[in-house]
């Protein structure tokens, strides 16, 4: 291929961007956050309304965790991962409490894709050390997004993530989540959760439950267009995976931490898994930090007499990083001192109320979500169920952040279904504000049918 000589506004390699886009267009750099507003340079003020990439949990802007990082940083800034700091024991402890886990253990990395793909090799080495030594498929579901690593894209359902990337890694299957949107209409909600149930415990059986490891899940899918799953299902998957000795993987990457107006998503049905990933709201973005939290007994597995499979063999050089896990200490104070889960329901409420002034505009098919991760279908024909192209949405999109709104739609996942916009502000948001996104949105989609 030959070199061309290409003008871009700087070196930066920018994540999911074409970057011809920014040679006529060039980003403004964001210079400042403050609660729920970013600042760029010229001075404007933005609402972000994705809190970040959704992490932003305690708003921005926080002076109490950068002194936090500070004090750790001047008394031990770094050690050896296999060492151990005060700031890493006391989380993983303060993690199980706050789980309701009277035992486990929480191993520690820095990123959601990190904490996923610990838990893939957690998983296939239990199993192998338990003596079921075929089991090693993970299963996982259509739509939902798990991480950029060649396993976690694998695990994720999402199509069009993954081209280019092929082959990607052996091992892995993917069944249909519940969408109660787009659900056969002949089947009531309770049945349509059956009915994702069965596509599990059938894809168990075809493919031999010896081989099977395990079944990932987000508690509601999030990026990939916020689906809530019917409340049967949950309980019908923890008994399939029970059934089968198939470990239960909940990615909690995004509803972790208040997010979904509990602390933990999973508290929405009650229902635990045998394995957590954790990263985002941990720290709410001030420091990279996530966690793979194990219950004890697939820990045990781990502990027994030393042969080459005995201990976890995985290290990364960031893993329970001192300042991160300082910095994740204190923001899980301010979560709990502030009261965040509750005010995301709170919010989920006021929030749901106004879009119901025009739940009846032609291209809103469908509105939903829990706590602050709440999702518009967005659609041309309401019967049909029709989306909206991606340039419309993308159109809609736009206009918000014209309106001082910045909001995303499940971007680059499923042919034909980039249609969901998504909204997942900081906890700390407040009534004006979200008026404030809720006004930027109607005038929006009003524009959108001139
Ligand atoms: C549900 C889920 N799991 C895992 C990840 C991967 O996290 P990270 O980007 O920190 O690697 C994400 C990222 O958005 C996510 O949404």
């Amino acid at each position: 291929m030959q070199t061309q000589n290409l003008n871009t506004p700087d070196a930066l390699w920018r994540p999911m961007t074409q970057h011809k886009t920014l040679i006529s267009n060039r980003p403004k750099h964001i210079v400042k956050g403050e609660g729920c507003y970013i600042t760029n340079e010229d001075g404007e003020r933005i609402l972000d309304g994705t809190a970040g990439l959704w992490c932003v949990n305690v708003g921005h802007g926080r002076k109490e965790l950068a002194e936090e990082a500070k004090k750790q940083m001047e008394n031990l800034a770094y050690v050896n991962p296999t060492m151990t700091s005060d700031p890493a024991v006391e989380l993983s402890e303060k993690m199980l409490k706050m789980m309701g886990m009277e035992k486990g253990h929480v191993y520690f990395t820095s990123s959601g894709s990190e904490a996923n793909e610990v838990a893939f090799k957690i998983v296939r080495q239990y199993h192998l050390q338990a003596g079921n030594t075929r089991k090693h498929k993970i299963i996982s579901r259509h739509r939902a997004y798990h991480g950029n690593t060649l396993a976690t894209m694998t695990a994720t359902g999402q199509a069009e993530r993954k081209i280019g990337y092929e082959p990607l890694a052996p091992g892995f299957l993917h069944v249909p989540p519940p969408y109660p949107y787009r659900k056969h209409p002949k089947l009531t909600i309770e049945e349509h959760g059956e009915e994702c149930v069965k596509f599990l415990e059938d894809t168990i059986i075809y493919e031999g439950e010896e081989t099977v490891a395990a079944f990932l899940m987000e508690p509601m899918i999030s990026g990939g267009g916020v689906l809530i799953p019917p409340d049967n299902y949950i309980k019908g998957v923890r008994e399939v995976c029970d059934k089968y000795n198939v470990l239960l993987i909940m990615d909690e990457v995004v509803s972790g931490f208040g997010r979904t107006g509990k602390m933990f998503g999973h508290e929405h049905w009650g229902i635990k898994a045998d394995v957590f990933s954790f990263a985002k709201g941990m720290a709410s973005g001030y420091m990279p930090i996530a966690a793979t939290v194990v219950k004890e007994h697939i820990f045990e597995a781990f502990y027994g007499e030393t042969t080459e499979l005995m201990h976890f063999r995985h290290i990364n050089t960031y893993g329970g990083h001192p300042v991160s896990a300082a910095v994740s200490l204190k923001n899980i104070d301010i979560v709990k001192q502030e009261n965040l889960p509750a005010n995301a329901e709170k919010m989920e409420k006021y929030i749901k109320n106004r879009l119901s002034e025009f739940a009846d505009h032609p291209l809103v098919g469908d509105i939903r979500g829990r706590g602050l991760l709440l999702g518009i279908e967005l659609v041309t024909d309401k019967d049909k169920k029709t989306p909206v192209s991606l340039a419309q949405a993308n159109g809609i999109i736009q206009n918000c952040i014209k309106e001082g709104v910045f909001l995303m739609r499940n971007g680059n996942t499923v042919p034909g279904l980039g249609n969901i916009l998504i909204m997942a502000p900081p906890l700390v948001l407040k009534e004006n504000e979200a008026d404030q996104i809720v006004d930027a949105i109607k005038k929006s989609l009003n524009k959108a049918l001139n």
